[in-house]
């Protein structure tokens, strides 16, 4: 609700500033575009009235976020390829590098390609693809249930279910009783973190389910699962994307190296320089 005033003597300002030392301006934002329930834009273009009531919600909010606990998971809502996603406790916040993912095979020229995102969570990558590539075929995949209702419900609220069927299990179980899953795309962004590593992240990561962050003892289970059994899914001369974490890109190479079958096309550094993605295809 926006509610416009003359003579209040605090503004959207003040609250943008309050724990401006501690909550970034971002962040801050975000929280008032929630709390308004408006645009970024609205905050400065329009008068709002802070009353007691609205700075105590703030407060709130803010005291949250303090805690621990992240913006997206506090207003439910995370933004990716600017589109606006449901995100719960089930699924892992989307990040901006996970874009680089999505903007490669927009930019790669398929016309009508059957794609598989594997481990789909809050299906950032697979409703993007059916939102930008109407014609393509999409099927999306995640152990977690909860994580697919999620997926499934992002998928209706941009209207893009048309284009997307979603599978529950592990890794290419998935596509059990998936009809001719064979496919042009595998693009995949897996739990990649050492799983020694998980208890030193920051506390935001760490309250993100564990399954979608633990890649076992090195990171890489899940790159060796893919490299072994997605030969059967693919077509001839198709591609796999994967994200994948800092260091990893050498170890990841050798893995699918090592099969003949595959060899490296592309990998894409995110706006860190880190190497962070990498297009891999079958011969
Ligand atoms: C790093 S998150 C990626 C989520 C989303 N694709 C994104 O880019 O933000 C990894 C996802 O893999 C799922 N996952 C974990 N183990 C899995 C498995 N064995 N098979 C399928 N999905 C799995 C998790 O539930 C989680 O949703």
């Amino acid at each position: 609700m926006i509610l416009k005033t003359a003579d209040s003597k605090k503004d959207i300002f003040y609250l943008i500033n309050k724990y401006s030392r501690v909550i970034s301006r971002v962040e801050a934002e975000m929280l008032l575009e929630f709390l308004f329930n408006c645009e970024k834009l609205d905050l400065y273009v329009r008068d709002f009235i802070i009353n007691k009531t609205i700075e105590e919600l703030y407060d709130m909010l803010a005291s949250r976020r303090l805690n621990g606990e992240s913006v997206q998971h506090i207003t439910g809502r995370a933004e990716f390829m600017g589109l606006d996603f449901i995100v719960t406790k089930d699924v892992l916040i989307p990040r901006p590098e996970t874009e680089i993912l999505v903007n490669e095979i927009l930019g790669a020229g398929f016309i009508a390609p059957k794609i598989l995102d594997l481990c789909t969570g809050s299906g950032n990558i697979a409703v993007s693809l059916a939102k930008s590539m109407p014609q393509a075929e999409i099927i999306a995949t995640d152990i977690s249930e909860n994580a697919l209702k999620i997926a499934e419900k992002n998928a209706v609220l941009h209207q893009a279910s048309a284009g997307i069927k979603f599978y529950k299990g592990n890794l290419f179980n998935a596509l059990m009783f998936a009809k001719n899953p064979k496919f042009d795309i595998i693009v995949c962004n897996p739990p990649y973190i050492k799983e020694a590593e998980i208890p030193f992240l920051q506390k935001e990561v760490r309250s993100e389910p564990l399954i979608a962050l633990n890649g076992g003892k090195d990171g890489l289970d899940f790159y060796r699962d893919i490299a072994k059994e997605s030969r059967k899914f693919l077509r001839k001369g198709s591609s796999i994307l994967l994200e994948m974490g800092f260091g990893q890109r050498e170890a990841i190479e050798d893995i699918f190296l090592s099969y003949n079958i595959f060899s490296i096309y592309r990998v894409i550094r995110d706006f860190s320089g880190i190497e962070r993605a990498i297009w891999i295809n079958l011969l």
